[in-house]
């Protein structure tokens, strides 16, 4: 089929390399014109595995084009996705603006009756409202699908490529039919449901893991309280097929571009509909505080911050992507450095993403042993297999005090180099 895509972030490219790579003809539109010119050079926007190769042989192939013409891409196409960003707003509703655009540009583009399918990821009830603006605004039938992408950064493409489920809402038979087909060759079960219950089942789900997250973290303080091991905790909690294992990391909170938006876009939601959504907001209040505990544990063992260096290993919200929006880390190194320490950062891809959110005294390092020369404290908030295969003798050998507050579990309680450090984990 041909198919517009619009947007090119994480959602837009993903799903723009995958449906050409089962086929299509795809033309995938940003408004940004550098990103479309990198793309042009097959340079990717994004650090995600696998993405740049598999864009490539696609174009090269005659499937897949780049472009800042929306009309161009809309006119071109049968079915036009719709996977633009949707930040959160100052108030925490979700900003639509972006959508709002893409929907004005579809309406003033089209020549010809087309399915939309929605990707990104909107407020119960944006399906129907769209629907409503095309069968007003439009002269040709239009058919609004809600599809949520359930990508994980770092593994976007084999999430897409071998999804769990497609979800599909739609109150046209004939488009969940188009939808369905398209999305076959993937495999994955589809679940096929009306619009608001597939908008409402993304926020459910990103809410649902956000909440296992803080779970388990709040379990992790009380295990330091009562002298609990989390980690075994956890691993006796997963056993239950009930539970499972997954999502039970304790640590230090969650990050990234949709925990932390959707959880507090789905309590937005709900207050909007008259709904006071108490474990999600609980979840929310528990990960605010979680994502400074490194930095609490180190305040303990050094009140007075002011001319100390502190290690940072790690900066982006979990290993495997360049992404630092929301990290944990952002807010640590913030409160450093207002603090009066210096900090000596290491991360293998994010610096230049970190470097646009945070500026004052830090010195970036070619690895976390560099990080680690000279300071007083190293802070793990990454759990990239670097830091985990670091040469923890030597850093902290070289180290001036040897403090290390590890926020992701990452060395064992019985590794022995730690004897001689004061080591503070989570809830361990
Ligand atoms: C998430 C969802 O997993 C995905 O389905 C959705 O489409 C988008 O949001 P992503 O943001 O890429 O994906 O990251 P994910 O791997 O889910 O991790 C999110 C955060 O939770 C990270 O900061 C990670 O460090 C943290 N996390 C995850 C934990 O602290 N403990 C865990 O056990 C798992």
């Amino acid at each position: 089929m041909n198919l517009c895509v619009l947007g090119a972030g994480y959602v837009g490219l993903t799903s723009a390399v995958c449906m050409a790579e089962i086929g299509n003809n795809v033309t995938c539109v940003d408004t940004v014109q550098e990103k479309i010119d990198n793309l042009n050079k097959g340079v990717m926007p994004v650090f995600e595995a696998g993405i740049g190769e598999m864009c490539r042989r696609n174009m090269d192939a005659g499937r897949l084009a780049f472009s800042t013409s929306i009309e161009e891409g809309v006119r071109g196409s049968d079915v036009v996705f719709i996977a633009v960003g949707t930040p959160p707003a100052p108030n925490g509703d979700v900003d639509m603006s972006q959508v709002d655009a893409a929907v004005d540009t579809i309406v003033r583009a089209i020549n010809a009756d087309k399915i939309v399918v929605n990707k990104s990821t909107v407020p119960v009830g944006t399906q129907a409202a769209m629907q409503k603006r095309f069968d007003a605004e439009s002269s040709y039938r239009v058919e609004v699908v809600s599809c949520p992408e359930f990508l994980q950064e770092g593994t976007a493409v084999k999430n897409m490529m071998h999804p769990d489920r497609v979800v599909i809402g739609s109150d046209s038979g004939h488009a969940t039919e188009v939808v369905s087909e398209l999305f076959k060759p993937f495999g994955g079960e589809q679940v096929i449901v009306d619009p608001q219950s597939s908008e409402l089942i993304k926020y459910a789900s990103n809410a649902f893991l956000a909440t296992k997250i803080s779970y388990i973290n709040e379990i992790a303080n009380l295990c330091e309280r009562v002298g609990a091991n989390v980690e075994h905790v956890a691993y006796g909690m997963g056993l239950d097929p009930r539970i499972g294992k997954q999502f039970l990391r304790a640590g230090i909170g969650f990050g990234g571009a949709c925990f932390p938006k959707d959880t507090q876009g789905l309590v937005s939601i709900a207050r909007q509909n008259g709904c006071d959504m108490k474990i999600v907001q609980g979840a929310i209040d528990i990960n605010t505080a979680q994502q400074m505990r490194c930095y609490e544990k180190l305040r303990d063992v050094y009140p007075d911050l002011r001319g100390k260096t502190i290690a940072v290993l790690g900066l982006t919200f979990k290993p495997g992507t360049d992404d630092v929006r929301l990290a944990p880390s952002i807010r640590n190194v913030k409160a450093l450095l207002q603090d009066g320490a210096s900090v000596r950062a290491y991360d293998p891809v994010g610096v230049g993403n970190f470097k646009r959110e945070v500026q004052g005294d830090i010195t970036y390092c070619d690895s976390p042993e560099q990080a680690c020369e000279n300071a007083d404290a190293a802070l793990l908030l990454t759990e990239w297999p670097q830091v985990r295969s670091m040469d923890l003798a030597g850093a902290v050998g070289a180290m001036r005090e040897k403090v290390l507050v590890d926020g992701r579990n990452v060395f064992a309680l019985e590794d022995t180099v730690l004897k001689g450090v004061r080591y503070y984990s989570i809830g361990r």
